[in-house]
C-alpha cells in the first residue's frame, strides 16, 4: 500500500481536500495522511470547515499560526520536513496557492523517493505582486505531477516546458464540495449576528419578501485592504451601494483588523444596510452566495463557485488566474471605480450569464484517485 500525505493550511484549501479525503476512504492501494499546517487556526477560519465538510481530524497539525510570509513559510517547512522523515510518504499532494502549498512542495521535492502532486496547477494571474502567484510559480516549478482545473492551465504549463504526460485535466474539486453540499446548505438557519451592532439579520427573508434581495461581498486581498486609501475608497463605495441594495459582508480577519487600525468603523456605522458579520461556515456561505443578486469580491474561489451557480460575480482585481470564469462563466473583472456602474447594470437585469466549464461536475476527486493509483 502506498502512502500519500495530503496538505491543507488555509480556508480555501479545506473545500478542496474534503472530497479527496472522502474518495480515498477505504481505498486498498493508497493510504492518505492528512497534515494541517495550522496557517489558519480560528474556529471560524478552520475548525468549522472540518466539521461541516465532514473532514476527518488531521493526523498531524503543525500549528504554525500567523506570521510574516517568510516566518510562516519557514515554520511550515521546518515542521513538514520532520513529518516527511517520520512518515516516509510515496506522494505529497498540495492544493491551491497558499503559503502552505509552496512550503510543503519545497520540502518534499528535495527528498528522495517522494512524488509531489499539485492540484490546481498551471493557474497564472501573471501578477507577481500577489503572494499567491509567487506560490503558484514556485510550486509548479518543482512539482512532479500537475492536476489542472481548466484548459488554460494546461496551456500555461506546456508553455513553461512541463511535459504533456505529467499534466492531467481533472476538473474542479471546489465544485465537488459544492455539488455535495448545496442541498444541505439550503436547510441552514440563516440568521446572522452583526458585528458592532446588537441586531441580527436574515438575508433570505429579504429575498422572499419580494424585494431586491441583497448582494454578498468578500474582500481580503492585500492590494485592496492593506492600503488605507484604497480601503477607505472601498468603504465609501460599499456604503453608497448599500443605499440601493443591502450588502452582506462576512469579514475576513485581515480586513477587519485593517478597518479598526485605519479608523474606518465609524464610516461603516453610518450605513444602515451595510451588514458586517463574522466569517461564515461553509454551508452558510454557499447558501448566502446562492441566494444573492450578485457577489462582489476579490477572492479566487468565489469566482469559481459563482460560475457554477451562475450568479453574477464582480471581481475587483486587475487580473485573474481563473480566466475560464470570465470566458465561460458569470465573472467580470472590474476596477474600484467601476463597481457602482456594474452593480447598476445588474440591478437593471443586465447581468452577465455563463455556462459551466468542462469537468466541473462533482466527479473530480474520483478522477484524481484513479490517476494517483496508476502513477
Ligand atoms: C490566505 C492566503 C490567500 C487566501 C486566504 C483565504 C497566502 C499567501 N494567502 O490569506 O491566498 O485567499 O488565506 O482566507 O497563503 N488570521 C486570523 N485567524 C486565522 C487566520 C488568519 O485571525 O485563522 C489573521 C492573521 O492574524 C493575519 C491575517 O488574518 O493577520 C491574514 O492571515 P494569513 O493566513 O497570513 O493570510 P490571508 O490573508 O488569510
Amino acid at each position: 500500500m502506498k502512502k500519500l500525505i495530503l496538505v491543507a493550511g488555509a480556508r480555501p484549501n479545506f473545500m478542496k481536500i474534503a472530497p479527496l479525503m472522502h474518495a480515498f476512504k477505504g481505498n486498498k492501494n493508497i493510504k492518505p495522511v492528512l497534515v494541517h499546517t495550522g496557517q489558519h487556526y480560528d474556529l471560524k477560519m478552520s475548525g468549522q470547515f472540518f466539521d461541516e465538510l465532514n473532514i476527518p481530524l488531521p493526523d498531524i497539525n503543525l500549528e504554525v499560526g500567523s506570521a510574516s510570509h517568510a516566518v510562516q513559510t519557514a515554520r511550515i517547512m521546518e515542521g513538514f520536513e520532520k513529518v516527511c522523515i517520520d512518515e516516509k510518504p510515496d506522494f505529497v499532494m498540495v492544493v491551491g496557492d497558499v503559503n502552505s502549498t509552496a512550503a510543503c512542495t519545497l520540502v518534499a521535492a528535495k527528498m528522495d523517493d517522494i512524488t509531489t502532486i499539485h492540484y490546481e496547477a498551471g493557474l497564472r494571474s501573471r501578477d507577481r505582486s500577489m503572494p499567491e502567484e509567487i506560490n503558484r510559480l514556485v510550486t509548479d516549478a518543482i512539482s512532479d505531477i500537475f492536476l489542472t482545473t481548466s484548459q488554460d492551465a494546461d496551456e500555461n504549463l506546456l508553455n513553461e516546458g512541463v511535459p504533456k504526460e505529467k499534466i492531467f485535466m481533472v476538473g474542479n474539486l471546489m465544485i465537488d464540495s459544492l455539488v455535495a453540499n448545496l442541498e444541505k446548505a439550503k436547510t441552514q438557519p440563516m440568521e446572522f449576528q452583526l458585528l458592532n451592532r446588537t441586531q441580527t439579520i436574515t438575508p433570505l427573508l429579504w429575498r422572499e419578501a419580494g424585494g431586491r434581495g441583497y448582494g454578498a461581498m468578500t474582500f481580503h486581498r492585500p492590494n485592496n485592504v492593506d492600503n488605507p486609501q484604497s480601503l477607505r475608497k472601498l468603504v465609501e463605495i460599499w456604503g453608497e451601494i448599500s443605499t440601493k441594495i443591502p450588502l452582506v459582508f462576512p469579514v475576513h480577519p485581515r480586513t477587519y483588523k485593517n478597518i479598526q487600525n485605519f479608523g474606518l468603523q465609524q464610516e461603516i456605522d453610518k450605513y444602515e444596510n451595510l451588514y458586517f458579520i463574522e466569517p461564515l461556515g461553509y454551508l452558510n456561505f454557499i447558501n448566502l452566495i446562492k441566494n444573492a443578486k450578485f457577489a462582489l469580491t476579490d477572492s479566487g474561489g468565489i469566482q469559481e463557485e459563482t460560475t457554477y451557480m451562475n450568479i453574477p460575480c464582480l471581481t475587483v482585481r486587475p487580473n485573474t488566474e481563473r480566466p475560464v470564469t470570465i470566458w465561460e462563466g458569470s465573472n467580470k473583472l472590474i476596477k474600484i471605480n467601476e463597481i457602482e456602474t456594474e452593480i447598476d447594470l445588474i440591478l437593471q437585469g443586465k447581468e452577465k450569464k455563463g455556462k459551466t466549464p468542462k469537468f466541473w461536475d462533482g466527479q473530480t476527486a474520483e478522477r484524481i484517485v484513479k490517476i494517483i493509483e496508476n502513477l
